[in-house]
């Protein structure tokens, strides 16, 4: 046996959980349904379901031959309801493609609908000792940090690395013990927020543990790349006042003021002003660029500021929205117009004029 496994299993015979309901039988229905309920769901808000539901569904061909209302008012409360649905739909398929014998093997017991790769393992193993490897969550965790395994573990490239060690470390005999072993010390000592260390058998080894990255292993999922988008805006200045336009009700900023946006093919900028906006102007000079992070992506915004020479009657018309700067203070404006008019009065050291 690796020293691995040897020492896991010691410290579980110790300080392990012993004499839960489903322990200590060789069934492979109620190891099934302890484990589905166990996922997502602490051992001691499943104990009075899985009882419940024992009484009511003792065995498979009972689970089977129930209305799904029935195994579903008995869930009730346990959440995950998916999980409820696919144990009596997987029911109906032992009792229709295994006769009503529940499949003995991980790999067989793995087709059946709601078990994956981990939770197949764990019920061959505890039902029929077989030598197959768990990699749930909470034993994610574990191998990450004691053997210091970098990468986001549902990485594919992560999780088969961790499938692979987790193999390696199987001991021979005794995997039940084992298995049990791995989820204890997950669930009552290496846990995700302040893991328990000094109770932990492998406190001299582990790789986390000794390099003070404990709350760097497992990694987090990486963060999503944001698209970014760039955008020049205009911030048209006369007589005291700057012009704002009314942003459309759906997207970014919906129904807020907004400074006009200058289309991305446009070379000559006072020549757009003068036939778009009715402005005609003696330059055009960069403010301080500015990025406004929102959910799904990062705007880059470059504001150009106009000093308006002279204004063309439509401009002045409703719609155009000229805004004295003196009431911005109540005008609705989105934070980042607000920034790069607030700036034009007090300019700061990056400002561009
Ligand atoms: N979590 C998942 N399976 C478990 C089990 N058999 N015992 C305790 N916690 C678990």
């Amino acid at each position: 046996m690796s020293e691995f496994a040897r020492r896991l299993v010691a410290w579980q015979r110790e300080h392990g959980r012993h004499n839960l309901p489903w322990q200590g039988g060789n069934d492979a229905y109620r190891i099934w349904l302890s484990e589905i309920m166990l996922q997502q769901t602490q051992v001691d808000t499943v104990i009075p379901y899985y009882l419940r539901f024992l009484e009511r569904f003792p065995d498979v061909a009972a689970l089977a031959a129930a209305p799904v209302e029935d195994v579903m008012a008995l869930w009730s409360g346990l959440g995950y309801y998916a999980r409820a649905r696919n144990l009596h739909r997987a029911a109906q398929q032992v009792v229709e493609r295994h006769g009503g014998q529940f499949p003995r093997t991980a790999a067989e017991i793995e087709t059946l609908p709601g078990i994956g790769r981990s939770t197949a393992a764990a019920i061959a193993a505890f039902a029929h000792d077989e030598r197959a490897a768990i990699l749930d969550g909470n034993v994610k965790r574990v191998l990450c940090r004691i053997f210091g395994i970098e990468g986001f573990p549902g990485e594919k490239a992560v999780e088969n690395r961790l499938w692979a060690l987790a193999e390696s470390l199987l001991p021979e005999r005794g995997i039940g013990p084992y298995i049990q072993a791995q989820m204890d010390l997950g669930a009552t000592v290496c846990t995700r927020g302040k893991p328990a260390c000094a109770r932990c058998p492998f406190h001299d080894d582990c790789v986390a543990r000794r390099d003070g990255r404990i709350a760097e292993l497992p990694a987090a999922r990486p963060k999503k790349a944001v698209p970014r988008r760039s955008v020049r805006v205009a911030v048209v200045l006369h007589d005291g006042q700057v012009l704002l336009e009314r942003r459309p009700p759906t997207g970014i900023w919906g129904g807020l003021l907004a400074l006009p946006e200058i289309p991305e093919q446009v070379a000559d900028v006072k020549g757009w002003a003068d036939t778009t906006l009715g402005v005609e102007c003696a330059t055009a000079s960069p403010l301080a660029p500015l990025t406004h992070t929102f959910t799904h992506f990062v705007l880059d915004m470059q504001p150009l500021r106009l000093d308006a020479t002279r204004v063309a009657a439509q401009a002045m018309e409703p719609g155009h929205g000229w805004q004295p700067l003196a009431t911005l203070a109540d005008a609705a404006l989105p934070t980042p117009v607000r920034r790069i008019l607030t700036a034009l009065s007090a300019p700061d050291l990056f400002s561009g004029v």
